[in-house]
């Protein structure tokens, strides 16, 4: 991968790799997101092929010599920092510097849409907790509405499944589907233990819409970050 070798990595993040889109652009970026890491601070890894692409790089820095600590939003990406060599703290247990992330979606009032790999959950608990924050995003992100381009996820408690899609599909949006694996029957099971519904909403979800969402009993939390403070890197 990237000409790192990774030895017997877990999974295999060929596909994935191989859709990483403007990988040269996103490569420089991650090269000036990790100029910006000092020793001995504590760094959020969002998840996605754009957070891939600068763990790669902080795992260059860190062979050579940079001594950071990073806390990670997805099973992938703490793979990914330990065969690199990165220290890993638990969220919990831990303050955050700053952190990093990727976004499927930018509107003009810079709200988020996230999601696209399930991990939304730890990236908003990480997102929150980080003193500063980067998204990196360039402009084919950019929207008018959040959910023009993709789905918005809205990740529900397995209990509470049947009512919460059913008040879901109440709200009268376009489409909601429970998002389905490969090489699993049914659904896709998030690292909280959790399904996720993809909700299509062409008018576009603003921030009444996502706070009525969140309101839904079962619902554990949505892709929708609405209001955060960042610095964003295209
Ligand atoms: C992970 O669940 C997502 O929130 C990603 O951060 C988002 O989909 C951006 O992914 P890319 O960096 O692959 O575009």
């Amino acid at each position: 991968m990237n000409g790192i070798n990774l030895g017997t990595f877990p999974i295999d993040t060929n596909s994935l790799w191989a859709s990483v889109s403007n990988r040269e652009a996103k490569e420089l970026i991650a090269k000036e997101i990790v100029s910006r890491a000092k020793d001995g601070q504590v760094i959020g890894f969002g998840s996605g092929t754009t957070s891939m692409v600068c763990a790669l790089e902080f795992g260059r820095k860190v062979k050579e010599g940079l001594s950071i600590s990073a806390v990670v939003t997805s099973f992938e990406l703490e793979w990914l920092c330990i065969k690199l060599g990165i220290d890993v703290l638990d969220l919990e247990s831990t303050e955050i510097d700053w952190c990093f992330d990727g976004a499927d979606e930018v509107d003009p009032q810079n709200n988020l849409l996230k999601g696209r790999g399930g991990a939304m959950h730890r990236e908003r608990q990480v997102f929150t907790k980080a003193k500063q924050r980067l998204i990196v995003a360039d402009n084919s992100k950019d929207v008018s509405v959040l959910g023009e381009k993709f789905p918005a996820p809205i990740e529900i408690k397995p209990e509470n499944a049947i009512e919460s899609i059913t008040e879901l599909q109440q709200f009268g949006f376009d489409s909601v589907g429970i998002r389905t694996g490969q090489g699993k029957d049914g659904p896709v099971i998030t690292e909280s233990g959790n399904i996720i519904a993809d909700v299509i909403f062409r008018e576009g979800f603003n921030a009444d819409v996502a706070e009525k969402i969140i309101e839904i009993p079962g619902v554990f939390d949505t892709g929708l970050f609405v209001g955060y403070e960042f610095e964003r890197l295209s």
